[in-house]
């Protein structure tokens, strides 16, 4: 199955394996292994997995990129900041596809997307240097016309828009409100000639609706991901995010909107 076309699916899953090496981190240790849940994540039958390198490296090291680069048999998606030092890491690893993203140290994790349009030369640099390794880059920004149109600008090949303030939406109105801004942010950037990504926040409850956006061809999920193998384990984990965005071959009744939340 080419991960680039696959038709059963409103969407491609790239699954974020993050979360697994911050449990290692924490305790030192050598396991859990990020690329054997990278393994079991392909084997259940994800698209793309995702990884960001962080500055800090606080959870993904240097040494899983490279080993991911050789294990990884659909696609390699490299999170990263656009400075010089993880330019140059990447353009050496050379993932299938890059995903510049804003980075403070301070942060949980990434908070809010990219200013693009306060610094687009430099952007557009770090794009060509990536795309001339042979790498697709993506944007990852907010559901914001201007950081579209900049990122149009920078050369880059996609945005991967930001859902984490829909995913924090409290209440019926704020939901509408921010699942909206996502939609229209889809389209604009479809028609500013980008491909459309999304990702952050979303989990098994809140996901098929984004995934029904026509314009969006691939998300990235990890946390809710991580957490849910916990229980049923990384295969049945990543398999029930996959039929949250099967394509239902009959017309079925639209995903509950906005998404309905269980008790407990
Ligand atoms: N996409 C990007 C660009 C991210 O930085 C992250 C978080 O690392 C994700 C997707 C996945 O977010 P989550 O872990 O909330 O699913």
């Amino acid at each position: 199955m080419n991960p680039l076309d696959d038709s059963r699916y409103l969407c491609r899953l790239g699954v974020n394996v993050d979360h697994v090496a911050t449990i290692r981190q924490n305790r030192g240790t050598i396991y859990p292994d990020p690329v054997a849940s990278a393994m079991a994540a392909e084997s259940a039958g994800a698209h793309q997995i995702t990884v960001h390198l962080r500055e800090d490296r606080r959870h993904i090291q240097e040494r899983d990129v490279d080993i991911l680069r050789k294990t990884v048999q659909t696609r390699l998606n490299l999170e990263m900041a656009a400075t010089p030092e993880m330019i140059r890491i990447a353009c050496r690893i050379k993932p299938d596809q890059a995903t510049l993203v804003p980075e403070r140290r301070q942060e949980l994790t990434t908070e809010g997307g990219l200013n693009v349009a306060g610094r687009i030369s430099n952007f557009r640099s770090a794009v060509r240097r990536l795309a001339g390794s042979g790498i697709t880059v993506s944007m990852f920004i907010e559901a914001d016309r201007r950081q579209i149109e900049a990122s149009a600008q920078t050369g880059a090949y996609a945005v991967e828009l930001h859902t984490g303030r829909y995913a924090s939406a409290r209440g019926r109105r704020e939901s509408v409100r921010e699942f909206d801004h996502v939609g229209g942010a889809a389209r604009d950037a479809r028609a500013s000639g980008l491909r459309v990504f999304a990702g952050h926040g979303l989990h098994y409850q809140n996901t098929r609706p984004v995934a029904e956006i026509p314009e969006i061809e691939e998300l990235n999920i990890g946390h809710s991901v991580v957490a849910r193998a916990m229980f049923v384990g990384f295969e049945t984990a990543v398999k029930e995010m996959l039929e949250q965005l099967r394509r239902h071959p009959t017309p079925q009744t639209p995903a509950p909107f906005p998404p309905t939340y269980k008790a407990g």
